[in-house]
């Protein structure tokens, strides 16, 4: 486990912030980072051409650290939904096929394949939520004959709900099925592997878990896909974009790898190098350190919330990062709110309180969400 991180953070003692499923705090490093970038535009003469792709290619090559990848295989995406159009745009479907979605899924992994059922004549097919709370098996259940493409999370976000993607990586490669992942709620808080999944495409925004800023992330795409159409027709993705002076010998040929998905304006002078620094920071700390630690504040908050009369699945069903915590009575809309007049600071998804620390956090934080839980339920 990591020893608390909380001074690399701009965090006021008395702020209990266990909200990072919503948005991470940036780190001091990472802003850093971003200031210097923006403020590289004050003196766009020292922007050379080269630099519109350096910065991209070290948060290639530092995204593909993170998940076995190679620096080929990453675009440079704006946000999941970004990624999951791109995803839906290329993987085949046809009419009678079905594509699988859990119930609860989020919506940018949800509207793109619905479009594109729409289109096809293809159906969605919604894994209903497991009494159980095995979304594992719920989806291996429905991973039948008719199913195109599974278009899935690792983490489902209203429940914490855990997915084996080995096992179920497995059973598409059996069916001849597409693997689409949506990593935004787990990626930088659970360890990933594309060699052990082995997903079509995944993608993650930065602004949660793998704590960057907000409006930057990435798609990994199989090599397998490279050949496909980007969402965006852009002169950077192009063979010939490092020549600036030839941009309009038009050219049919792309950049290699998945370069041709990023989208347009990808080499982003502020956001990138701060999605870099705060990567680096994941690395060194080590992705299965950070899960741990998360995990022991959420494991001592479930036991002492259980005393309230709150339930949530346990480990391995739950992501240990990620407790969504449970009770008969209906949860209180406002509450967030009341809590936050407290500087306690969690989010309600559907009837759940969700609590997402983080290694800025402390045993305090938890105890101070307790104690007002205690107080306000
Ligand atoms: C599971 C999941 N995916 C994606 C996102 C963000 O999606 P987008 O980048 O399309 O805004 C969120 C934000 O809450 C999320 O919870």
């Amino acid at each position: 486990m990591l020893p608390c991180q909380r001074h690399l953070f701009d965090i006021p003692g008395d702020v209990a912030y266990l909200n990072c499923a919503y948005m991470s705090p940036l780190m001091k490093p990472a802003l850093e980072a971003g200031i210097a970038g923006l403020a590289r535009k004050t003196h766009p003469w020292e922007i050379t051409p080269d630099k519109f792709f350096t910065g991209a290619e070290e948060f290639r090559q530092t995204a593909a650290q993170l998940i076995d990848s190679s620096p080929d295989e990453i675009a440079i995406v704006p946000s999941a939904s970004y990624g999951i159009s791109t995803a839906a745009r290329n993987l085949p479907l046809q009419k009678g096929q079905t594509i699988l979605v859990l119930e609860e899924q989020f919506p940018s992994n949800y509207y793109p394949w619905q479009r594109r059922a729409g289109k096809t004549g293809a159906k969605l097919k919604v894994v209903p939520w497991p009494e159980n709370n095995d979304w594992t098996a719920a989806v291996l259940e429905a991973l039948t004959a008719d199913v195109a493409i599974a278009a899935l999370p690792n983490v489902q976000w209203t429940s914490g709900g855990r997915l084996d993607l080995v096992r179920i990586g497995e059973a598409c490669r059996r069916l001849g099925a597409a693997l689409a992942l949506d990593l935004t709620q787990s990626l930088g808080a659970l360890p990933f592997s594309v060699n052990r999944v082995q997903p079509d495409f995944a993608v993650a925004a930065c602004y949660k878990w793998l704590l960057g800023p907000y409006s930057i992330g990435f798609l990994y795409v199989a090599p397998k896909w490279h050949g496909g159409i980007p969402l965006d027709e852009n002169w950077i993705t192009r063979a010939n974009a490092s020549d600036f002076a030839s941009l309009i010998l038009y050219t049919e040929e792309y950049d290699k790898g998945a370069r041709r998905f990023d989208m347009g304006e990808r080499s982003n002078f502020a956001l990138l190098p701060a999605a870099v620094r705060a990567m680096k920071q994941l690395l060194e700390w080590d992705v299965t350190q950070i899960s741990a630690t998360a995990g022991a504040l959420n494991l001592r908050l479930a036991q002492a919330a259980a005393e309230i009369g709150f339930s949530a699945p346990a480990e391995p069903l739950r992501a240990p990062h990620y407790l969504c915590l449970r009770r008969e009575q209906a949860i209180r809309r406002e509450l967030p709110e009341m809590l936050a007049r407290e500087k306690v600071y969690v989010s309600v998804r559907g009837s759940s309180i969700r609590v997402a620390p983080n290694v800025y956090n402390t045993a305090e934080d938890c105890d101070r969400l307790l104690a007002c839980l205690r107080r306000i339920v």
